[in-house]
């Protein structure tokens, strides 16, 4: 009978470096690496429509799409992917949706809780390490040309992101961890494998 994988989820404000961190990590543990939104055939859809910022939609319609990308990857891909044993390592997951529809939209967080649990039936991560990069840091590393849906809000909603992470961390149900995104490569490469250290990796 195999065991469950692990499963870890990075998070953070665009250009926090977690999509690098994510990548390192699932490929030191062998882990599965798949990200949010659009890591599936339906994704990949859900994708063009949620990034393009000449589609106008309110709220809580992108909310619900984020949600319908997550519904597809947490059932399709991620907990098929623990059941046979394989960890999981995603760039996103449900703490993107309520900070950014929830915390930075407006769209209110225990309706966006309660559409969480019909979409990811349970699937829970065993840790989200929360990447936190001052905005300063994060508007120097970002690059400026086609910015997307979310990249061209203002800096207060960016502002409303970063704080939503950080009470989320606080009072979430799963444990986070948050690490110092503004270090070099090189630390924060060894802060986040302190964080991930004693997670039952199989690899
Ligand atoms: P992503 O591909 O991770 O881009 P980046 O490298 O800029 O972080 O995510 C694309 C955008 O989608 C990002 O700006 C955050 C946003 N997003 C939400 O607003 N809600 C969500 O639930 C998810 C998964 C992403």
């Amino acid at each position: 009978m195999s065991v469950r994988g692990v499963f870890v989820a990075f998070e953070g404000v665009d250009a926090s470096g977690k999509s690098t961190q994510a990548r390192r990590v699932a490929a030191r543990h062998d882990a599965l690496f798949t990200f949010e939104p659009g890591d599936s055939v339906l994704g990949v859809e859900l994708r063009r429509w949620l990034l393009d910022a000449a589609i106008p939609m309110d709220p809580e319609t992108e909310a619900l799409l984020m949600l319908s990308d997550r519904s597809h990857h947490a059932r399709r891909v991620i907990a098929p992917a623990l059941a046979q044993g394989r960890s999981v390592v995603t760039d996103r997951y449900y703490p993107s949706s309520l900070a950014y529809q929830g915390y930075g939209r407006g769209v209110d967080l225990a309706r966006l809780r309660a559409a969480t649990e019909l979409a990811i039936d349970g699937c829970l991560p065993d840790l989200v390490v929360l990447l936190d990069v001052s905005l300063e840091v994060a508007n120097e590393r970002r690059a400026r040309d086609h910015e997307d849906r979310f990249e061209s809000a203002d800096l207060a909603f960016h502002e409303r992101v970063r704080a939503g992470y950080l009470e989320l961390a606080a009072h979430d149900v799963v444990p986070w961890v948050v690490v110092d995104a503004n270090l070099e490569q090189t630390d924060l490469d060894a802060r986040v494998d302190d964080a991930l250290a004693a997670l039952p990796w199989t690899a």
